[in-house]
């Protein structure tokens, strides 16, 4: 028995007969054609309702071969016409991405303030370039996210070589200083107190100087971003552009990252305040490794990337090789035809019973003989760098935070699966699909779960407050 015709019973999705005769001649029904009316209003509600009479939505599997299906369904009747359409849990997600994504004005708004920015930075680092990075420009910002920029000295430095022959030349010296550290440090200084003193809407000006990476953040008022502001940070830019090529291959995938990002913050698995939470980019990147590892693969593995660079795409950064094709017509499109209402609940079963405790994530290499590859070290949460591949991205969840993480990914799965006995058919239905797993009243319905995530959120907080000074908490480990 075809599982879909078990469903038959329930309303559903798929699949509608209709008999031919009724189209007009010449024409292929699409249910969407621009075309005047020739019948009047009510000949129009009469065939309509009649055309309901003999029509049937049928639910079916997402893997289903369209035609065994109707070759199926055949041995019931004719079958004259019929439609596919994408499932209701689909649908709520590429709506969520389309409501949330970074509009055109609002990524316009953003290049403006580095370029406000850059004149400002100008005046002292004569060539400087301020580059936005981050969610801002990966393809995966929310309306709201913060704006990260980063000060591009390269390009001033290749000006000091190549542009001597000017009439003028305007050059900046960094005078001796210990290390790379202190003069960064001293260069955010001078930014921060111009920015301070100023800088149009610039308000709240605070340099957290002696964070892991060195930054000055401040609110832009009259566009209400947060903008944090760095130095020296092209492996990030290349981390960004990476994350766009992934963005652009397949679009499945931002949907699915907007769905899980939205999901995670939700449930405060995110937060704005830095701590010992998961964040942003490390949901990314789970994302793409799960992405990578179906079958047959939705995205290529990073070293796949490498190997179909050429010499412009090469790229060192401090050592680091951040190769990678930049072509995406270089890139095969994938042969998975998973649906988002499938991936979605497959990345919450995948990391519900993922082994954290002894595997790492790891968006770079091939996955040999199915196997993960082994933790280097003994952090509850290991996500490799993509690019300084010593280094783990997700350094800062504790083992509560990484427990939460799962709990909730096994529980959403479960609502999941749940709601595959039956679908969305009436409006008094509470919230179902993406919609019921933002709901915290409807993951976390016993009170005690929720007074423990209380709990542990605070708890967490006072642990990343205890762990440094305000400058050292702040979410600036660019690790
Ligand atoms: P939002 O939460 O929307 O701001 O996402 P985001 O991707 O912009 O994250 P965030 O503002 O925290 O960081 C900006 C960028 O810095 C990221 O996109 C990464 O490229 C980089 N980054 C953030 N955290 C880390 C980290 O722990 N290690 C490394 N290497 N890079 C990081
Ligand atoms: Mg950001």
């Amino acid at each position: 028995q075809c599982p879909a015709l078990r469903r038959l019973s329930c309303a559903g999705t798929v699949a509608a007969g209709l008999r031919r005769e009724e189209q007009p001649s010449g024409s292929v029904e699409t249910g969407c054609q621009d075309k005047t009316p020739t019948k009047t209003f009510y000949e129009e509600q009469d065939e309509r309702r009649e055309q309901a009479q003999r029509t049937v939505l049928v639910h079916c599997p997402s893997k289903i071969s369209e035609k065994e299906f109707l070759k199926h369904l055949s041995q019931h009747g004719p079958v004259h016409s019929h439609f596919f359409y994408e499932s209701f849990v689909d649908d709520q997600l590429s709506t969520l991405l389309k409501e949330l994504q970074l509009t055109e004005e609002n990524t316009r708004l953003r290049y403006l303030i580095c370029s406000l920015i850059e004149d400002i930075a100008t005046a002292y680092f004569p060539g400087c370039t301020i580059r936005p990075f981050g969610s801002s420009v990966n393809t995966f910002g929310k309306l709201g996210c913060d704006l990260d920029m980063f000060i591009d000295l390269h390009e001033t430095r290749k000006l000091r070589t190549h542009k001597r022959i000017g009439n003028f030349l305007m050059e900046f010296q960094v005078k001796n200083v210990p290390s790379e550290r202190i003069a960064t440090q001293k260069i955010l200084t001078v930014i921060g107190e111009s920015l301070d003193h100023f800088g149009p809407g610039c308000v709240g000006i605070q340099k957290i100087l002696n964070a892991r990476c060195p930054l000055v953040r401040f609110s832009h008022q009259a566009s209400g971003f947060q903008c944090d502001l760095t130095t020296n940070n092209r492996v990030a830019l290349k981390s960004s552009e990476l994350l766009y090529i992934y963005g652009s291959m397949d679009s499945r995938v931002r949907a699915l990252v907007f769905s899980i990002r939205c999901w995670a913050r939700a449930h405060s698995l995110t937060s704005n305040i830095p701590g010992s939470w998961i964040t942003n980019f490390s949901l990314t990147m789970m994302v793409i490794f799960f992405l990578q590892r179906r079958s047959p693969p939705i995205l290529p593995t990073l070293d796949t990337l490498k190997a179909l660079a050429d010499t412009e795409d090469k790229c060192i950064i401090e050592g680091n090789n951040c190769t990678f094709t930049r072509d995406l017509n270089k890139i095969k499109p994938s042969e998975n035809t998973e649906t988002l209402e499938l991936l979605l609940k497959e990345f919450f079963e995948y990391f519900g019973n993922f082994a954290f405790n002894k595997n790492s994530i790891n968006i770079r290499q091939v996955n040999v003989l199915g196997r993960e590859q082994n933790k280097p070290d003994s952090s509850p949460l290991h996500i490799e760098n993509p690019f300084e591949t010593s280094l783990n991205i997700s350094k800062n969840v504790n083992q509560s935070q990484l427990q939460r993480f799962v709990e909730l990914a096994r529980e959403s799965a479960w609502v999941l699966h749940q709601e595959d006995a039956y679908l969305p058919s009436s409006s008094s239905k509470p919230p179902w699909g993406l919609a019921a797993l933002l709901l915290p009243s409807v993951m976390q319905s016993t009170k005690k779960q929720k007074k423990r995530c209380g709990s542990e959120r605070i708890k967490s907080l006072l642990e990343s407050m205890k762990s440094g000074s305000p400058e050292s908490s702040a979410n600036t480990s660019r690790n």
